[in-house]
């Protein structure tokens, strides 16, 4: 386990980002391309945003992260999942570069969502992937394009907050604590180390072994993040 920026971001990750549209837009599009796809590995899972909407739709996850405050509230969350929900749903401690022992080989599709730009090694943790999927399999990656305009970002979901009437007073107070930290993390250049444009990433990921790139975009986050999936 490592103590990481993760440790201080854990609680107001967990409730900004299930707040942020941009955020649900780009869980929307990873259920769309998990469809159907049963076993899915959630490989720097966080705190289990992403996790839960997978095993609530009846698939068999398995998440980890190496943060333990991530951890713990995807336990948490985990924990508090009806038991046939919790009966598909394994949270591990572990590192994304060398997949832990006890996440099972033959996966339908290993998700890495806002993972990779806090690795200096992504091909490992990509070839990680590959070996862990069955052939057909998808890898889902999403992250920023380039050190991410944080103010555009967070104008953009102010907004939306507003029109939606949903800016109210906790949401305010989150935001406050979460915009000062995520500054630390786009702004400290050992924090945010790997940044992907979407054709850059196909050609990586061809050259490491996947076949067909069934999505790449760079839409997310305002135009900010890039998205692609990928068959083995
Ligand atoms: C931006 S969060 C994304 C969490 C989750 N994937 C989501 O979509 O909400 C990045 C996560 O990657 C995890 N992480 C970063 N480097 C990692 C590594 N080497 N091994 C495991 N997890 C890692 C962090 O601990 C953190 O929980």
């Amino acid at each position: 386990m490592v103590d990481n920026i993760w440790t201080e971001f854990a609680r107001s990750y967990d409730v900004i980002c299930s707040q942020l549209n941009c955020y649900r837009r780009m869980v929307a599009k990873i259920l769309r391309d998990t469809e159907g796809r049963k076993y899915v590995i959630d490989a720097g899972c966080g705190t289990g945003l992403v996790s839960q909407p997978l095993v609530e739709r009846g698939h068999t996850v398995v998440g980890f992260d190496n943060n333990p405050a991530m951890l713990g509230l995807a336990l948490a969350r985990q924990a508090a999942a009806p038991e046939e929900v919790r009966r598909r749903w394994k949270v591990l401690e572990g590192d994304v570069r060398t997949f832990p022992a006890g996440v099972p080989g033959e996966a339908d599709a290993v998700v890495l969502n806002n993972v990779l730009f806090y690795v200096r090694e992504p091909e490992a943790v990509l070839r990680q992937a590959l070996e862990h999927l069955k052939p057909g399999g998808v890898v889902i990656t999403a992250g920023p394009r380039q050190r991410p305009d944080l103010r555009k970002v967070m104008e953009n979901s102010i907004a939306e907050w507003k029109a939606e009437g949903r800016w109210d007073a906790a949401l305010q107070a989150a935001t406050a604590y979460h915009a000062d930290v995520t500054r630390r993390l786009v702004t400290d250049p050992n924090e945010m180390v790997t940044f992907f444009q979407p054709d850059a990433l196909v050609d990586t990921l061809r050259r490491l072994g996947f076949s067909r790139p069934l999505a790449a975009d760079g839409n997310d986050y305002y135009g900010e993040n890039y998205y692609v999936c990928m068959a083995r």
